[in-house]
């Protein structure tokens, strides 16, 4: 029997594989990625966002950093673009990258637009909203679950970001927390339609993570965004590239179904403890 730590067996569960993220040009994608080349540098990265120019340049650093041996394939994608998906999947993919196959796809992108209450909340934004986080995520996921079965023995990982807005709605976020709640079921939907190949489904849900979510949602205001984290701790977008790492380095038979990762002042949507100022 092996006296190995299963900790220590992650770089070579890793070994090898190619992994598509989303939203790789800033916070927990881009991140992602990073800890994915240090855990195990021989492996392969997609990496998809509309910032292409963001996404070379984190490309670069990869293959600059793991000297040149994490592959890394950067493309332009808008995942709200249900033809460009399909386009990015049949057409933009080289035909050398899809021959070796896609083993992870981290559904990464999205966000979150504004606080409004229902009756306020523009269309443009309901509309990205649900475009981006559940559409784009879906429409992804379809190609890429055709491909593990059809393809690579039904075998593969899809790692879906949701939050704690999926579980505990909050006022002022109703198209945010629906579409993260739309996320967490179509991840338990998925993982019940694959248990009896070797899909593994994993679902991580973020609690307040200092990245550039807070300037989306309030359309580059700075000072507002900043304001979100002050008095606290928030989380960095390595410590959930951590866990998503984690989770995919498991052996096959394990599945990190279902995390939910909290900074330590923060223990709901709306239960953040802020220091006095
Ligand atoms: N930060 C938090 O507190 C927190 C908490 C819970 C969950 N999350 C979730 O974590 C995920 C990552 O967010 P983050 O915090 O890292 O925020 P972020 O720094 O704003 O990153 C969002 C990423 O999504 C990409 N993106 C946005 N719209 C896109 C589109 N239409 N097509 C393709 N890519 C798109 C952005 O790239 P481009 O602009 O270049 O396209 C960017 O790379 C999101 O799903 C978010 O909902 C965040």
């Amino acid at each position: 029997m092996s006296t190995n730590s299963l900790l220590s067996q992650i770089p070579r569960n890793l070994a090898g594989k190619t992994v598509l993220i989303t939203g790789a040009s800033s916070g927990i994608g881009r991140s992602t990625a990073f800890e994915f080349s240090r855990t195990q540098p021989d492996i392969n990265l997609i990496l998809a966002a509309r910032r292409i120019e963001t996404v070379q340049e984190v490309a670069k650093e990869i293959e600059a950093e793991s000297g040149g041996r994490t592959k890394v394939l950067a493309l332009k994608l808008d995942v709200s673009d249900l033809a460009a998906v399909k386009r990015f999947w049949e057409v933009e993919v080289p035909r050398e990258w899809k021959e070796r196959g896609v083993d992870v796809l981290v559904n990464n992108a999205g966000g979150v637009r504004g606080l409004e209450h229902v009756g306020e909340i523009a269309e443009e934004d309901v509309a990205t909203m649900i475009g981006v986080n559940v559409m784009g995520l879906i429409g992804l996921t379809q190609h890429v679950v055709r491909h593990f079965k059809n393809d690579r023995g039904g075998k593969g990982d899809i790692v879906n970001i949701g939050s704690i807005a999926g579980r505990e709605p909050y006022a002022g976020g109703s198209i945010y927390c629906a579409t993260k709640a739309a996320v967490r079921s179509f991840s338990d939907s998925l993982r019940r339609e694959n248990i009896s190949n070797q899909i593994r489904v994993i679902e991580i849900d973020p609690g307040q993570v200092e990245t550039e979510f807070s300037v989306v949602r309030f359309r580059g205001d700075k000072a507002k965004a900043d304001a979100v984290y002050a008095g606290c701790d928030p989380l960095g977008p390595e410590d959930i590239a951590g866990v998503i790492v984690f989770a995919v380095g498991q052996r096959q038979g394990v599945v990190l179904a279902d995390s939910l990762i909290f900074p330590q002042h923060q223990a709901g949507a709306g239960a953040v403890y802020k220091r006095p100022a």
